[in-house]
């Protein structure tokens, strides 16, 4: 897994393509592409067969169907804001990883129960941030943990240097890739 996943919003499947060389240009090698707009599935099925050698994967996904159309189209990963035992039977069929959404320990125990031990800390910033995984980590030691909402290029260092944290995601990896990298190809 990629250590900084950047959460992607498509308004229009066009702009797939700049935001997949952006991400790249700024040495991402993934992008989580959020079921967020209707063309969610679209752009994942354009992302994955343009850019075979990122690692696509599905946001926000919060369904069994849309985690069915997510697959179809090419994700290779599944993420969302809670837990879904559709979305987590979904994916166990298919044999591709899903990472539901946790931010209490009771959500937590209900994901490990259900076989998952890499779990989205969401929102993050507002569950306590570093601080909460801190204490996650000494109840759930076998967890880890990939913390998403409020995470900036000011703070992910400090998140990625938490020994339970697999990940960290955000819109601000996409923000960035753009700003940097969004008008090479103009
Ligand atoms: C998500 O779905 O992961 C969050 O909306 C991302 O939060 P951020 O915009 O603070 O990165």
């Amino acid at each position: 897994m990629e250590r900084r996943i950047p959460v992607v919003v498509i308004g229009d499947v066009k702009e797939t393509d700049k935001i997949c060389r952006a991400l790249k240009a700024s040495g991402i090698n993934t992008a989580e592409i959020t079921f967020r707009t209707p063309c969610a599935a679209d752009a994942i099925r354009y992302a994955a067969s343009a850019f075979p050698e990122m690692e696509i994967g599905a946001g926000t996904v919060i369904n069994a169907e849309q985690c069915e159309r997510a697959i179809a189209s090419g994700a290779r990963f599944v993420v969302s804001p809670g837990f879904s035992s559709g979305v987590a039977d979904v994916c166990r069929a298919a044999g591709v990883p899903y990472y539901p959404g946790c931010a209490t320990p009771t959500e937590i125990m209900a994901a490990v129960s259900a076989g998952f031990d890499v779990v989205k800390f969401f929102p993050a910033d507002l569950y306590g941030g570093i601080k909460a995984l801190k204490a996650f980590s000494s109840v759930f030691p076998h967890v880890r943990f990939i913390p998403t909402g409020g995470v900036s290029a000011e703070n992910e260092a400090e998140f990625l240097s938490q020994k339970n944290v697999a990940a960290v995601g955000g819109t601000y990896l996409v923000k960035d890739a753009l700003e940097r990298f969004g008008g090479e190809n103009e």
